[in-house]
This record gives C-alpha cells, sequence and structure tokens, in this order.
C-alpha cells in the first residue's frame, strides 16, 4: 500500500491511474480537492477496491496520524501543491500554506509514523516529494542546463514555496533520518492538465476562438516532458533511489513558447480545421509579460538516466500529438473544469467530508 496526496491533480492523477493499471498495490489517494483536484480525473477507477480517496489537507495531521496509522503505507509520494506560477504572483498565501506550512504538517506525521514501524517495514519506507525545476531559477541562454547541484535560486513565490519545502524534507533526512527522496521534474504536459497552464489554455481557446495569450514576446524556454514519463520516473526513483538523493527529470526538449503554440495550432489545423480553413495561429495576441518572468529552464537529467536507467518513453512529437487528441476527446472534461460543474458536484457530493 502507499499513499499519494494531490493524487486529484494533473501529474497525481496520472500518476494513479497507471499505478494501479500496472500493479495490485493499493493507494490511498488524498487531495483537498481545490480548484485544480478533479475527481473526474479518477473517474475509471470509481470500481477499483485498490483506489482509497480521502478528501483532505495535508495538513490536516490528525487525519494524517489516523490514515498512516490504519494503513501502515510502505510509502508516501507528495504530490499536493499549489503549482501555478500566476496564481503564485496574484495571490501567494494559500502556496505558502500547502506548499511550506503542509508540506511541513506532513512530514511531521511521516516522522512519527515511520519512527515507530520496527524491522524491514522501516527499513524500507520511502517518503518521495515531488518538486520542480523552477527551484533551481532561470538559465541565461548559453547556460548549461540544471544538474542537481545547481543552487537554488526561485524567483516566484511559487519557485520560493517549492525550494523551501525541498529544504525542509533535505533536513528531515539529515537531521531526523527520514528516508526520503525529491525529485525535480521539468514543465509537464498531457491529459487532465488544468487549463489555466500553457499547453490546454492554449488548445482549448483555439478550439473556443478565443485570442491565444503569449506573454512578452514568447521566447521563454521550458524543457516539455509528458506526463507519464514524469510518472515513470517517479516509479523508478521510488524502486531504485539512493536514500537522500535528488533526481533531475526531464526530457532534453527545450522549446521556446512560440514554437509550442505553433505546434499546438499545427495539430489543430490537422486535426479539427477551423470553419473558414485558416490557421489557429491567427489568435496568437502578444500580452504583458510575467512579472519576474523566468527566461529559460532546461533539466540535465543524467543523472537519473545513468544511475536509474530512466529514460522518456515519449518524444514531444509523439506527446503533444496525444495531448491534443485528448482535448478533442475529452470535451466534456474540460467544459465541466471550466463551469465549475465538478466542483458543484463535489460540494455536494463530499459534503461534511471536508477536512
Ligand atoms: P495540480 O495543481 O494540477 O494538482 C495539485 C493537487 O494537489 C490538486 O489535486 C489539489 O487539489 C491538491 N492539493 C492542493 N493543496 C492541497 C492540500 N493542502 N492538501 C491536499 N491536497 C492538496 O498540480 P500538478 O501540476 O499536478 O503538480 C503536482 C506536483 O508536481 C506539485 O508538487 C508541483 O509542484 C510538481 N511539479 C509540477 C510540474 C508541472 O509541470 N505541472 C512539473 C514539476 C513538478
Ligand atoms: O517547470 C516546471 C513548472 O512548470 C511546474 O513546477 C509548475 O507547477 C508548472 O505550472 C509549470 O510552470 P510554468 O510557469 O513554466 O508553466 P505555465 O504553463 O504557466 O507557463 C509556461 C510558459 O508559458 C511560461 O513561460 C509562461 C508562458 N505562458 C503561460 C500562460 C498560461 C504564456 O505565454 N501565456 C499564457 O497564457
Amino acid at each position: 500500500m502507499i499513499l499519494v496526496t494531490g493524487g486529484a491533480g494533473f501529474i497525481g492523477s496520472n500518476f494513479v491511474n497507471d499505478w494501479l493499471a500496472q500493479s495490485n498495490e493499493a493507494v490511498i489517494n488524498l487531495d483537498k480537492l481545490t480548484y485544480a483536484g478533479n475527481t473526474q480525473n479518477l473517474a475509471g477507477l470509481e470500481d477499483n477496491p485498490s483506489h482509497i480517496f480521502v478528501h483532505s489537507d495535508i495538513g490536516n495531521r490528525e487525519l494524517m496520524a489516523a490514515l498512516l496509522l490504519q494503513y501502515q503505507p510502505r510509502a508516501v509520494i507528495n504530490f499536493a501543491a499549489e503549482s501555478h506560477v500566476d496564481r503564485s504572483i496574484h495571490g501567494p498565501e494559500d502556496f505558502i500554506e500547502t506548499n511550506i506550512v503542509g508540506t511541513f504538517h506532513l512530514l511531521e506525521e511521516v516522522r512519527a509514523y515511520w519512527n515507530n514501524l520496527a524491522g524491514e517495514a522501516k527499513q524500507n519506507f520511502r517518503f518521495l516529494h515531488v518538486s520542480t525545476d523552477e527551484v533551481y531559477g532561470s538559465l541565461g541562454k548559453a547556460d548549461p542546463a540544471f544538474t542537481e547541484t545547481h543552487r537554488y535560486e526561485p524567483n516566484s513565490p511559487y519557485s520560493a514555496s517549492k525550494a523551501a519545502s525541498d529544504h525542509l524534507v533535505r533536513a528531515y533526512h539529515h537531521t531526523y533520518g527520514l528516508p526520503v527522496l525529491t525529485t525535480n521534474c521539468s514543465n509537464n504536459y498531457g491529459p487532465y492538465h488544468f487549463p489555466e497552464k500553457l499547453i490546454p489554455l492554449m488548445i482549448v481557446n483555439a478550439l473556443a476562438g478565443k485570442d491565444l495569450p503569449i506573454y512578452g514576446d514568447g521566447q521563454q524556454i521550458r524543457d516539455w516532458l509528458y506526463v507519464t514519463d514524469h510518472c515513470s520516473a517517479i516509479r523508478r526513483v521510488l524502486e531504485a533511489g539512493q536514500l537522500g538523493e535528488t533526481y533531475n527529470v526531464g526530457g532534453w526538449n527545450e522549446k521556446p513558447n512560440l514554437d509550442i503554440v505553433t505546434a499546438v495550432c499545427g495539430l489543430l489545423d490537422e486535426l479539427r480545421p477551423r470553419a473558414d480553413g485558416q490557421s489557429y495561429a491567427l489568435q496568437v495576441a502578444y500580452v504583458t509579460d510575467r512579472p519576474g518572468h523566468d527566461r529559460r529552464y532546461a533539466i540535465d537529467a543524467s543523472k537519473i538516466e545513468r544511475e536509474l536507467g530512466w529514460k522518456p518513453a515519449e518524444t514531444f512529437e509523439t506527446g503533444i500529438r496525444k495531448t491534443v487528441q485528448w482535448y478533442l476527446d475529452n470535451p466534456e472534461w474540460v467544459s465541466q473544469v471550466q463551469s465549475g460543474a465538478y466542483r458543484d458536484w463535489v460540494q455536494s457530493h463530499y459534503v461534511g467530508a471536508a477536512q
């Protein structure tokens, strides 16, 4: 049994779906169901007895302690976070609360649980913290890609809060011996990606005939990885990662934002042409830049490749085609997320259950 936090969000739900497709080992999935958490992402698991969903906050220590005691998981994988840079600029408080204070509370309960384990259960236990390449800050054009020893230099409230959580996780290993692993991944894309983030926003706006807002000059570079490749990396680190180590995860896929948007438009032109026969690229609109916008991220993934034998299965071309196709095939998911209908459902369904 493993315990996953944030497993109703974009990456967490892909991870839980993948895990249960490949393993009989049960998953306790604890999620606060913020605007970004969606039980529709887990719809295929409704009748699966190996999936135990718990609506709660990682900061709810009483409930966390009870869950750990009851289910005795062999690992905790922490995806739960506020994840959107723009939202962190508009309102950093939730980021501090969940990403820093919430991770602290989670670490405290996991430490207490682990302390009481004995023998093999204690030896084999793992706490895997899912983090981001944004903690390393921004690269110049000619700089080498981020390695695990790159200094932390976070620039947004989001990345600063993730950096703080990484440091807490590290400290719990060095001070208390908690068996931790940390992954720092580049930009993910794929199914169930909330359409506030670049790729899904461009797909849904394009199809709705709306503008495709490009911040600044559109030449900021991100390093893109298909989400199921991130999930396979996390499984591999959980299986074979060295305690206390961090692993950078990426697909060697640096691309300027404008190229990403052009690729999305090209696929939509092919798969769902505009009624007027023109390209979706005509909807591109340059808008005011994000404050403090990091110019370039790039992940050096040699360590996880060399030490753990992990490699991504998708190229950008195969991954982006699958992604665009998924959004075309799932208009109900998009409209539920946009209309907030799924949140109304959650409110009535989980009435009284929120912690
Ligand atoms: P997301 O915003 O889609 O999902 C976050 C999930 O966490 C949601 O289901 C939300 O309800 C839940 N959550 C938020 N606060 C919580 C709390 N206090 N208690 C319990 N659950 C809570 O995010 P994502 O894109 O899936 O990212 C998952 C993790 O991976 C985050 O830690 C993020 O920093 C990290 N990450 C993301 C990317 C990316 O490109 N999206 C890349 C590298 C790392
Ligand atoms: O690098 C990993 C990180 O990637 C994760 O830790 C974050 O959780 C995740 O949200 C993502 O952060 P970014 O800020 O890179 O992702 P976002 O999709 O918000 O933006 C990607 C790039 O596109 C960024 O340079 C800003 C730009 N952008 C974004 C939006 C939403 C635009 O030009 N227009 C937009 O409308």
